[in-house]
């Protein structure tokens, strides 16, 4: 069976330079594997304990699957006021109880002017929920906006090493063998 990749943008941005990494990941991940950019963090209610049973609101159950069935997750996101995205944090609060990334192999691209607080805080958000997070699958990238051109390419050539260490130990670490394109 082909493997699952799922990513989720931190940024609700149109044009955002974190969107542009997520494709530029999937123009590097070979056609056999499955790759989805995830479109809904903006359709994630905030979280509400009292609501966090066995019906959620739906989106809340849709993103749970999409998780539950990824071999691999790819978090790619900046950072706002020295944190993580607030709505990014909302939507992993709301898989703390279900356990969607327990034992999930997930990597993590900080790009932002920064990006130092969010990254670290990520680190032990994911710790928190059980994700497993091995340091070759994560990236800071500092400086993001001087780094891609206007089209979302990647101009600085040790960064665009990162993302293909990133994407390759990813494919390791879920089984699926064949290197970056
Ligand atoms: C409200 C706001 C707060 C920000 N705060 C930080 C910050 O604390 N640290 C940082 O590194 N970048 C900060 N930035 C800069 C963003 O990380 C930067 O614009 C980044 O490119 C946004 O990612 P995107 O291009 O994917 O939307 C902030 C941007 C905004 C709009």
């Amino acid at each position: 069976m082909s493997k699952n990749i799922f990513a989720i943008p931190g940024s609700l941005r149109a044009g955002s330079s974190n969107h542009s990494i997520l494709k530029i990941i999937g123009d590097m991940i070979p056609g056999s594997i499955n790759y989805q950019i995830y479109d809904g963090l903006s359709s994630i209610p905030p979280f509400d304990p009292g609501l966090d049973n066995d019906t959620p609101p739906q989106p809340i159950t849709d993103l749970r699957n999409l998780i539950t069935n990824a071999d691999a997750i790819i978090i790619c996101t900046p950072e706002y006021a020295y944190g993580v995205p607030g709505q990014l944090k909302n939507a992993i609060d709301w898989m703390v109880s279900s356990g969607s990334f327990s034992g999930k192999l997930t990597a993590l691209i900080t790009a932002s002017t920064g990006g130092e607080n969010a990254h670290t805080a990520l680190l032990k958000i994911l710790g928190a929920v059980d994700a497993v997070v091995p340091a070759e699958v994560t990236l800071l990238i500092s400086y993001i906006r001087s780094k891609m051109n206007a089209e979302g390419m990647v101009t600085d050539k040790e960064t665009a090493e990162g993302i293909r260490r990133v994407v390759n130990a990813l494919q390791h670490y879920s089984g699926s063998s064949a290197p970056a394109e």
